[in-house]
């Protein structure tokens, strides 16, 4: 019989329920879809500041912002209103054919005014991964615009996640997104991740670390000829890889081979953008140098599908030349920029900008931090790791080999599933469990995200 997992007791779930109804239409996204019609959905019927509530009225705090994203919290009135305004005004444009509308003319300049680095252009795409195979396709364009057919490989790291469309998916370094999906296409190169507690080398130090993974970036690209790599894609904190924060002197290294080898830089900011490393980009806390940044998420705190690509001269003077050539730059979507979700965002970063988002994330995050730290005596807790308000706690039950239960993810699993039941919404990523809330949570909201925490991980120690 199907069932509802909505808490550690698994119940039934009734004939023509909601859940009845998901089970039987609804294929869901990263999902083990036959383990779905036995266990069912948890269904979120609303949502308020940092919580979002069940169907039966439970309330959770939602630790991960939803995918990241809901930077303002749920249930902002003023993205509402904004939406509703522009719905009045004009629901629907596009930026094909010399077109254009306000909202998208707005949200251009302000995301290439606010870039922390030097930007000349935005373009407008619905999701992250949208925007990254965009990037890539533009790539290839400007390389042949620049008489240089041969360079169109790009370099991403392991654990790196850049989405799922084709490109994208092939950029992504997750074994689960390329199986039985024929993936990574051709000419996507991958080195290593910046995660030092799980890839050092005994006794390694974080610096000689950072020396010895921009070391390998270098051997890469000279081993397929410089001439031949167009781009490296980041994100300048891993995500959906497991919150993986750089060592110190990481970024300056591997910043110091792409310049020798005249290689593009792509920061991937869809999960760091607009705040959440505690300035308003990632490009800004690590001393990045951007050609391309990909924005998404948090740009609309996700209360409309929207994302952009914010370019420097550099990159798109040999597109803007080549669509002269051609006669057209032959891309877009009919929903890129879309008026609506273009209004949404703008609003949305006045309101991160106004209500001082950025700093609140810094002290919410100093907090989540210092709790997270301070579990570190716990027998299941490997590592802490995080910078603003994004952070992961590995799981182990092996401290000194850092190994958990097998297979990989048992832990994980099981921590995940008693934080739901104990009113938290995270997200296991292997046996690290990742804690992204709002940036609008307070630091009360913190401790009780953090007791809750520590009640499950003194629940599940028992258990196993
Ligand atoms: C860093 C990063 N890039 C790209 C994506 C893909 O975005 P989307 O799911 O909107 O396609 C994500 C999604 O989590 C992400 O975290």
């Amino acid at each position: 019989m199907s069932t509802t997992s909505t808490s550690d007791t698994v119940s039934p779930v009734a004939p023509n329920s909601a859940e009845a109804r998901d089970i039987a239409y609804h294929l869901h996204a990263y999902t083990n879809a036959r383990k779905h019609e036995e266990i069912g959905p948890l269904v979120i019927d609303r949502g308020e500041g940092i919580h979002v509530f069940d169907l039966a009225g439970n309330r959770y705090i939602e630790a991960m912002a939803g995918l990241w994203s809901v930077a303002v919290g749920f249930g902002d009135k003023r993205l509402a209103a904004a939406a509703a305004r522009q719905f009045e005004k004009l629901p629907y444009y596009h930026d094909f054919t010399h077109k254009s509308h306000g909202p998208v003319i707005d949200l251009a300049e302000k995301l290439v005014s606010m870039a922390p680095v030097p930007m000349s252009k935005a373009f407008f795409t619905n999701s992250g991964s949208e925007a990254n195979d965009t990037v890539l396709k533009m790539i290839w364009y400007r390389s042949n615009a620049l008489g240089q057919p041969e360079r169109k490989k790009v370099i991403a790291r392991e654990r790196a996640y850049h989405g799922v469309t084709i490109a994208s998916a092939s950029l992504t370094g997750l074994p689960n997104n390329h199986k039985s999906f024929d993936l990574p296409l051709a000419g996507i190169l991958r080195t290593g991740s910046p995660h030092f507690w799980r890839d050092a080398l005994p006794g390694e130090t974080e610096e000689a670390f950072a020396t010895r993974r921009a070391d390998e970036l270098e051997q890469l690209i000279l081993a397929e000829g410089p001439e031949t790599v167009a781009a490296f894609f980041a994100e300048p904190v891993m995500g959906a890889g497991g919150v993986i924060v750089p060592p110190a002197t990481y970024w300056d290294k591997i910043q110091a081979v792409l310049r020798k080898y005249d290689i593009l830089f792509v920061a991937d900011e869809v999960i760091c953008g607009f705040g959440r490393t505690g300035r308003m980009f990632g490009t800004e806390t690590f001393n990045l140098k951007p050609d391309v940044m990909v924005v998404s998420k948090a740009l609309s705190s996700s209360y409309l599908p929207i994302s952009a690509i914010i370019a420097n001269e550099r990159f798109v003077a040999p597109i803007m030349d080549q669509s002269n050539t051609i006669g057209t730059f032959g891309h877009g979507f009919t929903a890129g920029g879309h008026p609506v979700a273009a209004a949404v965002a703008l609003e949305n970063v006045r309101i991160i900008e106004e209500e001082g988002l950025v700093a609140n994330a810094v002290a919410s995050g100093r907090r989540l931090l210092e709790g997270l730290h301070a579990l570190a005596g716990h027998p299941l807790v490997g590592e802490v790791r995080g910078v603003g308000l994004i952070a992961a706690v590995e799981l182990v039950t092996d401290k000194a080999a850092k190994k958990a239960l097998e297979p990989a993810g048992t832990l994980g699993g099981l921590v995940n599933a008693g934080l739901q039941a104990n009113g938290v919404i995270s997200r296991a990523m292997g046996d690290a469990i990742a804690f992204c809330p709002p940036l609008i949570i307070t630091e009360s909201e913190v401790d009780d995200l953090l007791s809750r925490f520590a009640l499950t991980l003194d629940t599940v120690a028992k258990q196993i």
